[in-house]
């Protein structure tokens, strides 16, 4: 059976900065309380323009670039978002038709902020079950879009970013052991985005009201984000036969610092073995998970022989962790130039739409 490897990995922020000081601007808070709360000092902001599938794009080429991985290779995207582009097509299609993965099945997954685990874990299963060898899982949000910029119970959390990982089939020991994933819908009103889905439609009404924005019971969530952080990590060590002692690191969903430092309570391990970007991005969701791996991996904390436990939480009710061992690039020929690859992708887009209009043409006159 083969193993599923991480051999890329690649992150794409908005340039755009939003201190804690510009909020204590838009509503009643400072700096003191969000860092002493929460430990955020600042997050990025999508602009105009920027959207889930452009970062995610960023994001997926730079794995590839890091694997050294033609888009043409891949037999699957997995895009994990709360925050797509479109309800349909995917975002993961968007990603699929923007880099020029040409024969790879790409679909979205919704696990909210525990999304990349959940999609790590179903790229790592098809590989392992030997039916695909080459994977992208892209993380990828834009909740400033979705945030109540007058409630300073949410407001103050979010941030948009990108994450993504290269998964590659190796006979070779290593890559993905384990993972786990739960789910408790009865608690699916604690943090939710409820208009535009047929629940509760988009109409002229829903554009003054609140269920266009995330809410949030922030206490419950905190509640239920302290229970369930330390389980999923034993849980998955002991899926993949490893003990807490063993893993040199931990990497949590970027959320709030005190649910991290819970965890390690919890956990019995010190707060170094945690990898920690919050301060710098907020809670990206689903891309915060990969968006810390990559920083920690170009800092030199995350090395090839690693073994570390990926742990997030999130809206659905849903948690998860996933337990590896980091590879890094396998051995491969030639080179992958990213921009190269990417306006091929946008030339091979633009003519597949040329030849499909001529064919609607030609097929209508003979119909
Ligand atoms: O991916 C999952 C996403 N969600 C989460 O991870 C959220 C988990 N929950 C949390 O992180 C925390 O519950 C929050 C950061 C949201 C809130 O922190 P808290 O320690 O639970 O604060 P609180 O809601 O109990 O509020 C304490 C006080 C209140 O004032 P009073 O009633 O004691 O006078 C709030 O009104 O702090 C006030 N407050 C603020 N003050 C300044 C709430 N938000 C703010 C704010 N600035 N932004």
């Amino acid at each position: 059976m083969p193993y599923a490897h991480i051999t890329g990995w690649g992150m794409s922020v908005p340039e755009k900065i939003l201190t804690n000081d510009d909020l204590s601007k838009i509503v009643e808070t400072n700096d003191q309380w969000i860092r002493e709360r929460t430990g955020i000092r600042e997050r990025r902001i999508a602009k105009d323009g920027q959207t889930s599938a452009s970062l995610g794009v960023e994001a997926a080429l730079k794995a590839l670039q890091v694997a050294n991985l033609r888009p043409t290779d891949l037999d699957l995207i997995i895009c994990s978002t709360s925050t797509p582009d479109y309800i349909f097509p995917a975002t993961a299609c968007l990603i699929q038709d923007q880099i020029g993965a040409t024969k790879a099945g790409a679909f979205d997954l919704l696990a909210a902020c525990s999304g990349f685990i959940y999609a790590t874990n179903m790229a790592a299963q098809a590989i392992r079950s030997g039916s695909i060898k080459n994977a992208l899982v892209v993380g990828t949000e834009t909740l400033s879009r979705f945030v109540n910029w007058k409630d300073r119970n949410t407001c103050i959390l979010f941030g948009d970013g990108a994450g993504a990982f290269v998964l590659q089939a190796s006979e070779k020991a290593g890559g993905v052991y384990s993972a786990v994933m739960h789910s408790d819908g009865s608690g699916g009103d604690l943090l939710a985005l409820s208009a535009g889905g047929q629940g509760h439609p988009f109409s002229e009404a829903t554009a003054q009201e609140n269920g266009r924005f995330i809410e949030m019971d922030g206490k419950e969530v905190f509640r239920f984000a302290t229970r369930v952080m330390a389980q999923a990590t034993l849980e998955a060590l002991d899926a993949a036969g490893m003990t807490i002692e063993t893993i040199n690191w931990i990497v949590p969903h970027q959320a709030n610092i005190r649910i991290i430092e819970a965890a390690a309570r919890g956990l019995k391990q010190p707060m170094e073995k945690f990898i920690v970007n919050l301060d710098r991005y907020g809670n990206t969701s689903t891309a915060s998970i990969p968006i810390a791996v990559v920083e920690a991996v170009e800092k030199g904390q995350l090395k090839s022989g690693d073994k570390f436990v990926m742990v997030g939480f999130g809206a659905g009710l849903t948690w998860g962790a996933l337990a590896a061992e980091w590879t890094g690039p396998l051995p491969s020929k030639g080179q992958f130039y990213p921009s190269q690859y990417r306006a091929l992708g946008r030339v091979r887009s633009l003519v597949r739409r040329i030849i499909r209009f001529i064919e609607g043409i030609i097929f209508r006159r003979e119909l």
